[in-house]
Parts: structure tokens; C-alpha cells; sequence
């Protein structure tokens, strides 16, 4: 069946985006751009490509069009992550760095946070925000693929994930790949968008997505593509239910999720 292009998906279209690599869903070597079948190195390009065009304009795009709300969910999630003074927490995909920010404040200076993420406009783009804040835990960047995480297994106390994971093109190695970075007993925190729960708000969350999104992404991030990739990714992403099924695949224990916003943010929250 063709792929809709402005509503959620059936769940065997969902799957095929859960695992790429499955062969009966599709072949090893394809992904998902959006609704968009690609090459896996097509969707890599396409990713790195998308932030490059939004980096600049990343942060107000975000609390533009979430309304401010995405702060809220970020606080939410990196509370649930009940980090400690002194540890050591890997923020994947962590861009412009709310996250790392976040939870900097909750380590103190014996702690560290890395962000870690493939894009150097990204990283660049969040820059200012990290520099110069005190008794707050050190916050490092280093550039690399989530797929292949630069660092050596068992260095991390807790590892985040914020809006980040829908753009790796292998979702389930990179989850594999933040579970051997984890010590044992290490705590991981997934924050992605998700389907609402009411159909009256899905659908007007449908309008807004489709619509007012992409128009918004044009005028003020100058990229319309970007904005309507982005409606197009949270529809193929897995159900909190299928994420957390995925968490438990790759190793993971005491997999939870707590649903935000009528169901538009999800946190998972998993263990070593
Ligand atoms: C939507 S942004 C999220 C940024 C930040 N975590 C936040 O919550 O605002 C997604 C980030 O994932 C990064 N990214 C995409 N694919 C990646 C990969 N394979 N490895 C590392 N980072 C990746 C992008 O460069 C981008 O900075």
C-alpha cells in the first residue's frame, strides 16, 4: 500500500521503519526518509543535509512550533532520569544541547556530560548556550554517529536521547550501541513525539503538522521540505509500546514510558 501522506500509518507500514533491516519488511540496505523509501546512505545524506539546512533557526523553530512546550518535556524527562551528583551522562544526538544543560545542572562539577551528535552545524549552533555556566557539571562535544559510539563499552552512568533516534538510520543499533556504552545498571532516557491519544486532537495536530508546520518551516526557517520530513518522520516512528519492545530486543530491563501532551511526547525510560 502506497504511504498516506498526511496521516499516521497502519501498523505493518510502521514496521518497516522500525527495522530496516528485517527482510521481511524491506531489504538491509533501505531506511525510511519521512514517508520516503531511500538507500540507508541516501537517508544518512538526507539527515546530515536537514540539519545543516535548520541548525540555525533549530532552537526557536522548536519553541515556536512546540509553543515552548518542548522545554517542559526535556525538564520531564531529564528529572525522570533521576541523575546523581558526580556522574558521567552521554547525551546522543544532543545537538544544540538542551538536554546536556539539563542535566549538567543536576550532576554538579564532579560530574560530566557528552553530547554527542553527527551534525557540526548542530553542535556549533548550540555553542553559546553550553559555554560559561558555572556549578554546573563540564559539558563536552564530540562528533560522531550514533551507530558507532566513540566510546569504549561500560564509561557512561546514564545515556539520553532526545528527538534524536528517528534520524539514526539504523534505530536498533544505535539503541545497541547506547546499552554498551551504559556501566550495568546504567539508565537510559528516550524523549521522541508520538501519536496522540484523542482523535479530535490527532486530527488537529494532523492539520497543524501538515500544514502550519511546513508553511512556518518556509518563512522563517527558509526550508519547507525540512518542516514537512519532520511530520512525515514522527508518523513512521514506533508506538511507545513497539519503543519499548525495542528497548527490551537490545538488552535492556525495567522498561517504562510515561506519555505527555495527550501522547505527543513520549519518555522511555530503561536500565542496563
Ligand atoms: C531533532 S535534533 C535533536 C537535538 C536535541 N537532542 C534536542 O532535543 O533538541 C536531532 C539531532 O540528531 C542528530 N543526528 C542525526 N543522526 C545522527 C546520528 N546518526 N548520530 C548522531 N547524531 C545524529 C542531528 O544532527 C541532530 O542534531
Amino acid at each position: 500500500m502506497p504511504l498516506s501522506k498526511k496521516t499516521w500509518l497502519e501498523d505493518d507500514q510502521r514496521r518497516r521503519q522500525i527495522d530496516p533491516a528485517d527482510p521481511e519488511t524491506a531489504a538491509a540496505d533501505e531506511a525510511f526518509f519521512g514517508f520516503e523509501r531511500v538507500q540507508a546512505r541516501e537517508k544518512a545524506e538526507r539527515v546530515l543535509k536537514h540539519f545543516n539546512s535548520v541548525a540555525a533557526a533549530y532552537d526557536f523553530m522548536n519553541t515556536l512550533l512546540s509553543f515552548g512546550i518542548h522545554h517542559a518535556w526535556k525538564r520531564a524527562g531529564v528529572r525522570m532520569l533521576d541523575l546523581q551528583a558526580g556522574e558521567r551522562v552521554l547525551d546522543v544526538c544532543g545537538g544544540t544541547g538542551d538536554l546536556a544543560i539539563l542535566a549538567a545542572r543536576r550532576l554538579g562539577p564532579r560530574g560530566q556530560v557528552v553530547i554527542y551528535d553527527i551534525n557540526r552545524a548542530m553542535i556549533e549552533a548550540g555553542t553559546h548556550k553550553v559555554r560559561g555556566r558555572t556549578r554546573s557539571a563540564p559539558i563536552r562535544h564530540v562528533q560522531g554517529d550514533a551507530e558507532r559510539i566513540a566510546f569504549p563499552g561500560r564509561s557512561f552512568d546514564a545515556a539520553m536521547v532526545g528527538f534524536g533516534i528517528r534520524n539514526v538510520v539504523r534505530m536498533r543499533q544505535g539503541f545497541a550501541e547506547m546499552h554498551r556504552v551504559l556501566k550495568p545498571g546504567g539508565r537510559l532516557m528516550c524523549l521522541e513525539f508520538s501519536r496522540p491519544v484523542w482523535p479530535v486532537f490527532r486530527w488537529l495536530y494532523d492539520l497543524y503538522s501538515f500544514h502550519i508546520m511546513p508553511f512556518l518551516g518556509e518563512l522563517i526557517a527558509g526550508s519547507r521540505k525540512a518542516y514537512t520530513h519532520l511530520p512525515e518522520s514522527i508518523r513512521m516512528f514506533p508506538l511507545p509500546h513497539e519503543l519499548a519492545d525495542m528497548l527490551r530486543q537490545v538488552g535492556f530491563r525495567r522498561v517504562d514510558y510515561r506519555s505527555f501532551t495527550n501522547g505527543i511526547a513520549v519518555v522511555h525510560l530503561a536500565v542496563k
